[in-house]
């Protein structure tokens, strides 16, 4: 491990202004959302996407880096040049999810448990050689009657210590996702709750596995209502809540933290972002790592068609740049409505 390798990868990846884009679907996750729009999931599709997001014009300044997915990771350009090579010419990190995927969690209905340590270290390596500088492993928590359990959180929270101290292992600097679902009907208080044990959980792990916390990046979700709840906090609650929070778990050595948008709407995970930013003194970076919520307009724009391209890489860099004025609290409620 060269730890001043990982600090300086890890302080690039949260630069003023930046955040990252989360574009590592899984072939079965790009598959749902490429059927949203009616395109077929061939792998030209998938590559001509990735393409899309990647070419957009002057978005370096706006994106540290990219979460790749191992296709994506060996795709091309139209004139041949490897994704990581592309990105990394323009300043931009690239990144591999490493994960296998959350699959049933044995004994435990309902909740699930990460796969992907088998080979690790091995892939690895490989994924070092193509030019990543990160990785991202996500554990899922999800809330409802009687769950999470104490184990399936303490299971989820050691795999994503050993897959931490791998990647430390190889000068690869972990992003710890323990993502706790919006997907219920509880109040964000149960909410709060969840996500303070997990990130005790994750912390404590991490601790046991000696992990230089100043060179990793925790990708948590924000304390927020279950979308099936009737009542739905404010954006200011949201912000307060989410700030306690992190502020009571995670260490001020850990150099940032780059939110999932996990199924808010652009506008939301991007209010919430900046509101977050605006109070004084915060220990850590406070930043983006975003999928859906940097995606999906551009998605729709480009909707699989001829001559759509550009439309699509316009939408990808006004949610990218509305993000980057985030980092800083610049963005206001409402600035979405005005032009690209
Ligand atoms: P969302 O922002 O769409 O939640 O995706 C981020 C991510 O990488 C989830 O693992």
């Amino acid at each position: 491990m060269n730890r001043s390798d990982l600090e300086r990868v890890a302080a690039a990846m949260v630069a003023k202004d930046k955040g990252l884009l989360a574009a590592d679907e899984s072939t079965g996750t790009i598959k749902k959302r490429f059927d949203k729009i009616g395109i077929e999931s061939t792998e030209e599709h998938r590559r001509a996407y990735r393409e899309l997001l990647f070419t957009t014009p002057e978005i370096a300044q706006w994106i540290s880096g990219v979460i790749l997915y191992d296709e994506t990771v060996r795709q091309k350009t139209r004139e041949g040049v490897p994704f990581p090579e592309y990105l990394s010419k323009l300043g931009i990190i690239p990144g591999i999810k490493v994960d296998t995927g959350a699959k049933p969690l044995a004994g435990f209905a309902l909740e699930t448990i990460t796969e992907g340590l088998d080979g690790l270290r091995e892939r690895l390596v490989e994924y070092y050689q193509r030019g990543a500088r990160f990785a991202k492993w996500r554990a899922v928590i999800d809330i409802g009657q009687g769950i999470p359990t104490r184990f399936a959180i303490a299971a989820n929270a050691h795999a994503l210590a050993r897959y931490a101290a791998l990647c430390q292992e190889q000068n690869i600097v972990p992003i710890v996702e323990p993502e706790v679902l919006m997907d219920g009907a509880h109040m964000l208080e149960r909410c709060e709750e969840v996500t303070g044990e997990v990130l005790a959980e994750v912390f404590s792990q991490l601790e046991r596995h000696r992990i230089h916390l100043e060179g990793m990046i925790l990708k948590p979700n924000m304390v927020i209502s279950g979308k099936k709840c009737p009542t739905q906090a404010t954006p200011e609650q949201v912000a307060a809540a989410t700030m306690r929070c992190l502020a009571r778990h995670v260490p001020a050595a850990v150099p940032g933290i780059m939110f999932l948008s996990g199924g808010q709407s652009p506008a939301q995970a991007t209010l919430h972002l900046s509101l977050m930013n605006r109070r004084p003194a915060l220990p850590w970076q406070l930043s983006f790592s975003y999928g859906r919520a940097l995606q999906d307009a551009a998605l729709s724009a480009w909707g699989g068609k001829a001559g759509t391209f550009a439309a699509g890489q316009r939408e990808f860099h006004k949610w990218a740049r509305l993000n980057g004025l985030a980092r800083s609290g610049a963005f206001q409620a409402g600035m979405e409505q005005q032009a690209a």
